[in-house]
């Protein structure tokens, strides 16, 4: 169980393989952490799985705090990683400030999307001494550019770019990296050439660890669940039971 990003490079060499989800809430976050699992991500899927918007470009960096600080409030142990959300690391300096206002939250680090691309703003955010989370592989907050969520490392050229953006983030000096929807045999392939973590989501089991959306673990999200996640609890069906048997009681 983690206690500090310190202990990544161990778990990567020595394993165990790092157990990794997302919260959005004190309770949530609370029960994480109790259970033992080893870094919350309080992740801009926040949009769409809690707030309803249709995909996170509409997530702001005032929803990102409220949440983030509700986050942090509920846990006791297990370091949190908060996203920074779309055009709100546009420059180094606005990845800098917003970085900063995420860690006075009492986030570990912040995680933003993007490979060799963002460099400046990565450089820019360790330099400031605040702990960094690299994203890439299919990049959630460029789905609008990309015309939907694909998977990444299906061709030579996109095999080069993702070696490419790993490399770059392990030199910027990222303590980790999530590698979403990649090749499998190229996710793995990733892992071996790094130093920092890797944490996979839709990437096969090759990887330094896993991320769920918490929400598809318990099932509490029924409209859509990605086909990689395997639902451990239906609470969706049992809050459904619980609402009518009250309204059963209570409307007579
Ligand atoms: O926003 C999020 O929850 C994420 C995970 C899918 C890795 O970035």
């Amino acid at each position: 169980m983690l206690t500090s990003l310190s202990e990544l490079p161990r778990r990567k060499a020595s394993g165990p393989k790092l157990a990794v989800l997302t919260a959005y809430d004190y309770p949530t976050a609370r029960m994480l952490d109790d259970a033992g699992v080893d870094l919350i991500l309080v992740g801009d899927s926040l949009g769409m799985v809690v707030l309803g918007l249709p995909d996170t470009t509409g997530v702001t960096m005032d929803m990102m705090l409220h949440h983030t600080a509700a986050v942090c409030r509920g846990v006791k142990r297990a370091p949190v990683i908060a996203d920074l959300p779309f055009a709100s690391y546009r420059t180094p300096a606005e990845a800098v400030l917003n970085s900063k206002r995420l860690m006075d939250c009492g986030a570990s680090a912040v995680k933003l999307e993007g490979g060799v691309s963002m460099i400046p703003q990565i450089r820019a955010i360790i330099a400031a001494g605040i702990p960094f989370v690299g994203h890439i592989g299919m990049l959630p907050q460029s789905v609008k550019e990309e015309g939907g969520y694909k998977k990444k490392g299906k061709t030579g050229e996109q095999i080069e770019r993702l070696i490419a953006d790993a490399r770059a983030l392990d030199e910027a000096g990222a303590v980790a990296m999530v590698l979403e929807s990649i090749v499998p045999e190229v996710a793995m392939q990733i892992t071996t050439l790094v130093k920092a973590s890797t944490i996979g989501i839709g990437a096969g089991s090759g990887t330094d660890g896993q991320v769920l959306v918490t929400p598809d673990l318990l099932g509490s999200f029924p409209w859509f669940r990605p086909p990689f996640a395997k639902p451990r609890a239906d609470v969706a069906r049992e809050t459904l039971r619980a609402v009518r048997e009250y309204i059963a009681e209570v409307s007579v």
